[in-house]
């Protein structure tokens, strides 16, 4: 199985381990491939939304794998402790609102969490949150850029510049052309907006973080 560069990106920040959960599965691609490569021996596959974990079932039926489905709301799902816990492609409100809502199976988890937006509002979280980010990387499927990383229970403190762009994040040509294409879209969106704090801020980030990387 010959995984998309986003959920490939994702399978290699899974560490090997016996036990695996992908929460917010929807296809049920990246379990799979974690068991048909032997990166983890079991796998849980959850989702919000049953026609969702459908979709997955009917992947791993074809597939002849097996997994711990459930349809719940986050961790809820999880019927043991998990040693890596995948939480990806939902917005960045919502992987805090999970981790919230169940912190006992995160803190002892591997999270691999990639979300769509508000990358800064969830490396904020886990940094008051006793977490710590371990690795981070981006990846990038055409146009779109895709911050993601994974954190472990810890303590860190983060700059500005590395709340929104991420400290040990891998210095790859993804990472280069993301940083471009951000850079771009802020400076035309602070020419529509010249009062908007919070862009200028992201922009005033990646410059330093541009610095780290020459
Ligand atoms: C865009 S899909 C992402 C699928 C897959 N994780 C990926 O990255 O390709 C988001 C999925 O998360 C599910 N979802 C959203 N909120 C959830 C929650 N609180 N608990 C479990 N699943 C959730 C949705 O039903 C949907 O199937």
């Amino acid at each position: 199985m010959k995984l998309s560069p986003r959920l490939a990106a994702l399978a290699g920040l899974v560490p090997p381990c016996g036990y695996a959960a992908d929460i917010g599965s929807d296809h049920g691609l990246l379990p799979a491939f974690l068991l048909e490569n032997g990166i983890c021996r079991g796998v849980a596959v959850t989702d919000l939304s049953a026609p969702s974990l459908e979709k997955a079932k009917d992947l791993f039926r074809r597939r002849g794998l097996s997994a711990d489905f459930a349809a719940a709301d986050g961790l809820k799902g999880l019927s043991r402790p998990a040693d890596a816990i995948v939480i990806a492609g939902m917005g960045g409100q919502e992987i805090i609102r999970i981790l919230k809502a169940d912190p006992a199976p995160a803190r002892s988890a591997v999270l691999v969490l990639q979300p769509m937006k508000n990358a800064r509002e969830l490396r904020l979280f886990l940094t008051g949150n006793g977490f710590e980010i371990t690795r981070e990387r981006v990846a990038r499927e055409g146009r779109r850029f895709y911050q993601m990383f994974a954190a472990r229970a810890g303590e860190q403190t983060l700059s500005e510049a590395e709340l929104w762009f991420g400290r040990h994040t891998e210095n790859t040509p993804e990472l280069s052309a993301f940083l471009d294409a951000r850079e771009q879209k802020l400076r035309n969106d602070i020419r529509r907006a010249p009062g908007n704090l919070r862009l200028r801020a992201e922009l005033s980030a990646l410059c330093e973080v541009r610095t780290w990387l020459t």
